[in-house]
């Protein structure tokens, strides 16, 4: 029997909030996304990363238009998605508004410039694909030119919170 409430809604206007923590229920990884601008490296925490294709290997994220980091990223030939393992919080930390960024961290211009954060669960360099519009975001999709792996256990999102993964 069905006991909990259900709050169904159209959304925009006074939903979007709504539509917001109905889109949080969905429980994500969490990525670091980099890429290499005139000024220096740049990158953004990321949790609208999929996997797209096997054959080519194509995966895709998307910026907010409304973002800082728009410009950079919308400009960019190459970028590099680092999933991150749950004792990876402080990097996400560190590329939200606000966040430290590059300072003090160890990074290194991967096979197309994109900066490579050493050690992290997983990632890819990509070479832009495809750019989308996706209302207010940019759907970009990225050929995988070179991935990397370590064992562990992803960090995970959910309704605004970081958690682990559970079996
Ligand atoms: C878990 C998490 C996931 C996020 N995912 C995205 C995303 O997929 N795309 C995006 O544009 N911003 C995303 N953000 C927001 C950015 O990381 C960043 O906070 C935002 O771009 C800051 O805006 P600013 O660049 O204007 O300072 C996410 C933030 C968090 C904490």
């Amino acid at each position: 029997m069905q006991t909990e409430l259900i709050t169904e809604f159209t959304p925009g206007g006074e939903a979007t909030r709504a539509f917001r923590d109905a889109l949080g229920r969905f429980a994500t990884g969490v990525t670091v996304v980099t890429c290499a601008t005139p000024a220096g490296p740049q990158g953004i925490t990321a949790n609208s990363f999929s996997s797209v294709s096997l054959d080519p290997p194509l995966v895709l994220w998307s910026i907010a238009r409304s973002s800082t980091r728009f410009a950079a990223f919308s400009a960019a030939g190459h970028f590099a998605i680092h999933i991150l393992a749950e004792d990876e919080r402080d990097l996400a930390a560190r590329f939200t508004r606000g966040g430290a960024g590059f300072d003090g961290l160890d990074w290194a211009p991967g096979p197309g410039g994109a900066p490579v954060i050493g050690g992290t669960f997983a990632r890819f360099d990509c070479r832009l694909h495809a750019a989308h519009d996706g209302g207010d975001h940019l759907i970009l999709v990225g050929q995988v030119e070179r991935a990397a792996q370590r064992d562990g256990a992803p960090l995970v999102f959910s309704q605004g919170n970081f958690g682990a993964f559970a079996r």
